[in-house]
């Protein structure tokens, strides 16, 4: 029995109880955004872990980047009558009509790793990082690393319109806030991606007297850092040296850079925001009692410090 049907109250996120079915009759949608990083595939990987340990029968739909795929997704959830919806939404705008429709519908849905400009009555929670807060903690690094020397910054922006561009570009700028060393010389989207990151850090270099005006590199995730540190090393520059680089996500790729001195360090974004979600999910589903509209996972710094070569080894084989 489809736990939705069970419900007998006038909105799907106050008060309602449920009855009848367990966490295993459910069936949640998930609208991923693609898999335009690594850290994105073992986010995949992991929801469709948690959701068969604990028997929910997840509809997976690959947006492939396309806001419109993941309204499409999420209109043909509604229309299914799923028990709840989860979405990694692309971009921050453009939700409240379909947000809407599965309000509607009295289907809960659930933000992951990504949050949107829309009225909180909409979406039952968000889990995600604090990701101006990562952006901060980044720019911290850097203050702390460069300690009032000169250097010249180039950033890597994420996905354009998206809350992690956005917010850890905010965090980031205002880490630097008072501490006039330290200036942001380009900065552009490299679309979260390996290829991107490479490309946009080539034109970087070029600009910048082949790299020698760049002392470093904050790129908004890993696999940008890790395809601009390919780049920089075209330039016959060596990376986490010349040029000092700082990223998001803590993705094994970035430790092995870490671990061959090409990369300085980087903030971690937990993979795994399904089992909160689907916890949530479970404790509504219980006695009806609604989660808070935020559940933050935790942002750790990590440097050289802490021993990349063995946080690679326990990492690589956790759904990346
Ligand atoms: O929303 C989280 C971000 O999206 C990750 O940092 C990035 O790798 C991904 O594509």
């Amino acid at each position: 029995m489809k736990f939705i049907k069970a419900l007998s109250c006038a909105t799907v996120l106050a008060g309602c109880v449920f009855s009848g079915a367990s966490a295993a009759d459910m069936t949640v949608g998930f609208s991923q955004i693609g898999s335009e990083s690594g850290w994105r595939a073992a986010e995949t990987t992991v929801t469709k872990q948690e959701a068969e340990k604990r028997g929910i029968d997840l509809k997976f739909a690959d947006a492939q980047q396309k806001q419109e795929n993941q309204i499409k997704a999420l209109r043909s959830f509604i229309a299914q009558g799923v028990d709840a919806i989860f979405v990694a939404p692309v971009v921050a705008t453009g939700w409240d009509e379909v947000l809407g429709e599965a309000k509607d519908a009295n289907i809960p849905v659930i933000l992951l790793d990504r949050t949107v400009d829309a009225d909180k009555s909409l979406y039952m929670t968000a889990v995600t990082s604090d990701l101006v807060h990562e952006g901060n903690v980044a720019g911290k690094w850097l203050v702390d690393t460069t300690a009032g020397k000169p250097c010249n910054v180039v950033e890597l922006q994420g996905t354009t319109g998206s809350s992690p561009a956005i917010d850890r570009k905010k965090g980031f700028e205002e880490a630097l806030k008072g501490h006039d060393n330290l200036k942001i010389v380009r900065s552009q989207t490299g679309d979260f991606t390996r290829t991107k990151g490479k490309e946009v850090m080539e034109s970087f270099l070029k600009a910048e007297n082949g790299g020698k005006n760049i002392c470093a590199l904050y790129a908004h995730n890993d696999d940008m850092a890790v395809g601009a540190i390919q780049a920089i090393k075209e330039a016959g520059l060596k990376p986490g040296t010349d040029i000092l680089v700082v990223s998001i996500d803590a993705v094994p790729d970035i430790f092995q850079a870490m671990a061959a001195g090409e990369a300085n360090a980087t903030v971690e974004l937990t993979p795994n925001m399904a089992g909160p979600a689907f916890d949530a999910l479970a404790a509504f589903k219980k006695d009806g009692k609604e989660p808070p509209k935020w559940i933050q996972t935790e942002s750790k710094l990590y440097t050289q410090a802490d021993e990349p070569q063995k946080v690679y080894e326990a990492k690589k084989g956790l759904g990346y």
